[in-house]
């Protein structure tokens, strides 16, 4: 479908992720009350370090978080993604495992690890496998308000994230920070969502002038891992490649690649995401490289978060790279639901005894 101001516009989308990212405020009201009626029976001094798990959709949550409070944060804490918990993980190292389905097995492997070294632990989840098994152990379960899919779970995710965290002191979050996150929310629904028209909706001009192209989405410090889920949201929702990196990491390598990018015959765009707060060098880094492409790749496309707090922050760009996603699946004619790839590589692996005896033992 080319008219993106269709009101059939979401026709197509099997799964309702339109209208299911069209819920983000709502999600993040559901996430905040469920959050607070938790018990989390351990003290805040009951750990020194912090690892949280989950992979795809899930795991996202963990990457942003440490990305954009990394110099807010009061306890060394990364984000994991993978079977094997590190060598130093112990009793002192909150395991926090976050699986929307609670089936994956190299989130339900950590878990298992985690347990078995007495470190404590905690699940953000909405599947039984996690919830049924963990919570007559008496860990602490955060049944996040469901979704057709785990990736348009992320408000719920991370908001439950971002608090439970704050409750156990690991980062502190701002006074107003939260009502700016839900303002934020809204007012990015009302910019980029399908009710706007393409004349004054960012989200539909981008999808419009990327098309066709295989983005690179560029990000630095809180917008790096932003820049990581627009990537993955182009994958799933649009079914197409993309690429993402990470400003300045990128400026030691990757940008050197760009003199072939003609002579490889490939098109690409370019979608830079930007934050005000950004150190100043990583700004002009931005500035510099705008000018050095010019000529070699177009479009290149600037994005500036909006919001006052970080969270806030992170929601605007967020949301700006999941409508864009959605709307290079209708530019495309593709159904933005199904992940037909991973359903089959799941139940590939799920053939042999591993994933079942993951959970069963
Ligand atoms: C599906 C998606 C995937 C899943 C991933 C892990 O929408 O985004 O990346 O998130 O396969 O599954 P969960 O999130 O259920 O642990």
């Amino acid at each position: 479908m080319n008219d993106l101001d269709s009101p059939d516009i979401t026709r197509g989308d099997t799964l309702g992720i339109f209208a299911q990212t069209a819920l983000a405020v709502d999600m993040f009201d559901a996430a905040r009350e469920m959050t607070a009626n938790v018990a989390i029976p351990f003290p805040r001094d009951a750990f020194r370090d912090v690892i949280l798990c989950g992979m795809g959709g899930s795991g996202i949550a963990g990457d942003l978080l440490v990305n954009a409070y990394w110099q807010r944060l009061r306890k060394p804490t990364r984000a994991f993604r993978g079977y094997m918990l590190p060598a130093w993980a112990g009793e002192s190292t909150l395991v926090v495992a976050s699986s929307y389905s609670g089936s994956t097995e190299e989130t339900l492997t950590c878990m298992m690890d985690a347990v078995d070294r007495t470190c404590p632990v905690m699940a953000i989840t909405t599947g039984s496998k996690l919830r049924d098994h963990y919570v007559p152990q008496n860990i602490p379960v955060f049944d996040v308000p469901p979704s057709p899919m785990p990736r348009a779970a992320l408000v719920q995710m991370l908001t439950t994230l971002a608090l439970s965290l704050d409750r156990l002191g690991v980062i502190e979050l701002h006074p107003g920070e939260l009502e700016d996150a839900r303002d934020t929310l809204e007012a990015a629904i009302d910019r980029y969502g399908p009710q706007r028209p393409e004349s004054e909706n960012p989200a539909k001009q981008i999808a419009r002038k990327i098309q066709g192209t295989i983005p690179l989405i560029w990000g630095g410090e809180m917008t790096s891992s932003i820049a990581y889920r627009w990537k993955c949201q182009i994958n799933e929702n649009a079914n197409l490649p993309s690429f993402w990196a990470d400003i300045p990491e990128h400026n030691h390598n990757e940008i050197v690649g760009i003199e072939g990018h003609g002579r490889a015959d490939l098109r690409a765009s370019v979608v830079m995401l930007r934050d005000p707060r950004q150190h100043r060098q990583v700004e002009r880094r931005f500035e510099a490289l705008t000018k050095l492409i010019d000529g070699r790749i177009a479009p290149v496309i600037d994005v500036v978060a909006s919001g006052q707090g970080t969270l806030g922050r992170i929601f605007d760009l967020v949301l700006l790279g999941d409508y864009v996603s959605l709307y290079l699946a209708v530019l495309d004619d593709v159904d933005p639901g199904p992940i037909e790839m991973i359903d089959r590589l799941k139940a590939t692996l799920a053939e042999g005894l591993y994933g079942r005896l993951a959970i069963g033992r």
